[in-house]
């Protein structure tokens, strides 16, 4: 059986349907019904998941250098490294603004996180519109180990990186990308993770991923790439 082609360039972007998953779907119904507890650990969770995808993109010192100065570097400065730091500055800010309206009850909350949503998702579409067509033109051949060098390595290093691969995995098998169902959307994003690991990492993080999916979508994953099924549930 042939299996799809992966895309590696998904850790980065199908991380974005991740998180508007988590905008849309899981923190505006808790914002907007009040339910401030379930919304301040929901938040919780995304703000850490969130800070492994912007270390992606930022680089770490001493490790990767991030998805946007590695565009910088192959295209001569067009990706602009520093205006998406600086918005992920502002929008780190504005994090802390949501947090802050936590205890403050639910108004506070739907107020300042509906500005934050706002933000939020216009920063992904900002860098979706600059970033990909770059990505595009990178050579196919040498995507895995550019990703792998300048990307993965600073989200591993930012910390948190199981959080990250769990709570994308969730995301995606429950609720699937704009695009694609959870057997499909999952399945990239795993197949992409899988080929920019090394055998050791994917030693930890395939289990990790295994595990945040209900069975009858990881069996649908394998079903499309059985050489994704190398990941025994690790013992708990
Ligand atoms: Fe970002
Ligand atoms: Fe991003």
């Amino acid at each position: 059986m042939t299996e799809p082609e992966v895309s590696v360039p998904a850790v980065m972007r199908n991380y974005h349907e991740v998180l508007r998953n988590d905008l849309s779907k899981v923190l505006t119904p808790l914002a907007q019904t009040g339910a401030v507890a379930d919304f301040a650990a929901a938040w919780q969770g995304y703000c850490k998941a969130i800070a492994v995808h912007a270390a992606m993109e930022d680089g770490v010192e001493g490790a990767g250098g991030g998805s946007a100065a590695m565009l910088d570097l192959h295209f001569d400065g067009a990706a602009g490294a520093a205006v998406f730091a600086a918005e992920h500055v502002e929008e780190h800010a504005m994090q802390h603004a949501v947090g802050g309206a936590i205890p403050n009850g639910a108004e506070a909350v739907r107020s300042a996180f509906a500005s934050y949503r706002v933000f939020a998702e216009a920063h992904l579409k900002h860098e979706e519109d600059i970033m990909m067509p770059l990505v595009a033109r990178l050579p196919m051949s040498a995507k895995p180990a550019l990703f792998a060098t300048w990307c993965l390595s600073a989200g591993i290093a930012h910390g948190e990186f199981e959080h990250f691969v769990a709570h994308g995995v969730q995301s995606l098998s429950t609720f699937g990308s704009a695009k694609n169902t959870p057997v499909g959307a999952t399945r990239v994003f795993v197949h992409a993770l899988k080929t920019l690991c090394t055998p050791m990492q994917w030693a930890t993080y395939g289990p990790v991923a295994r595990r945040a999916m209900p069975p009858e979508i990881w069996a649908g994953v394998v079903a499309e790439v059985p050489s994704l099924d190398d990941a025994p549930l690790r013992a708990a």
